[in-house]
């Protein structure tokens, strides 16, 4: 891994400490993900990053969902707590919403996450993004959190 990309994938992981929304085990996995990002650039996991003056302020990883023609799932999304309720979440949600129309002209986005309360600022940061509940399964991380399960359709205007 070049020390380049040692550098970014050290500096997501730091903000994605700093947020507080991830177990330890989520974080390890996120760092799994990154190093596959880092070694295979785009192979499976896409990784696009927002910058403020030269340091990672957020970032988003998503991929085509294997098996289907243009779905394609959000997997992590983080900006630093410090630059939050700035728009810039939104800005990476609208880069991957882009990519995925301009792949097949028509995306559906898939985004999995927890019906915890804590989770309450999450899930309406992505119905303000325009995806809609589309399923749930009752105690499925554990009891008492849900798996929610988002979806939002788009096609080329
Ligand atoms: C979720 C997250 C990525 C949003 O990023 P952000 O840059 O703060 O979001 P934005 O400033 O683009 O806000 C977009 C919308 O989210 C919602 N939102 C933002 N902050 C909110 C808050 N404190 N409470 C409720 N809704 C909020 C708003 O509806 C806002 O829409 P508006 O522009 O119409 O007001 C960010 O809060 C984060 O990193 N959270 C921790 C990591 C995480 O849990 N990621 C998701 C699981 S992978």
């Amino acid at each position: 891994m070049s020390s380049y990309a040692k550098d970014l994938v050290a500096q997501c992981i730091d903000i994605a400490h700093r947020t507080n929304a991830f177990s330890e085990a989520e974080i390890d996995v996120l760092e799994e993900v990154l190093r596959d990002w880092a070694v295979s650039k785009g192979k499976e996991y896409r990784l696009r990053l927002f910058f403020d003056d030269q340091k990672v302020g957020g970032f988003v990883i998503f991929g085509m969902t294997p098996m289907t023609k243009y779905a394609w799932d959000v997997y992590w999304i983080a900006v630093d707590p410090e630059l939050q309720g700035k728009g810039i979440g939104k800005s990476l949600m609208a880069q991957v919403e882009r990519e995925a129309v301009g792949q097949a002209g028509q995306a559906i986005l898939r985004i999995e996450t927890s019906g915890k309360s804590t989770y309450t600022r999450q899930r309406s940061f992505y119905k303000s993004c325009g995806f809609e509940e589309k399923g749930r399964i009752e105690d499925f991380y554990q009891l008492g959190d849900d798996l929610v399960i988002y979806a939002k359709k788009i096609s080329r205007a």
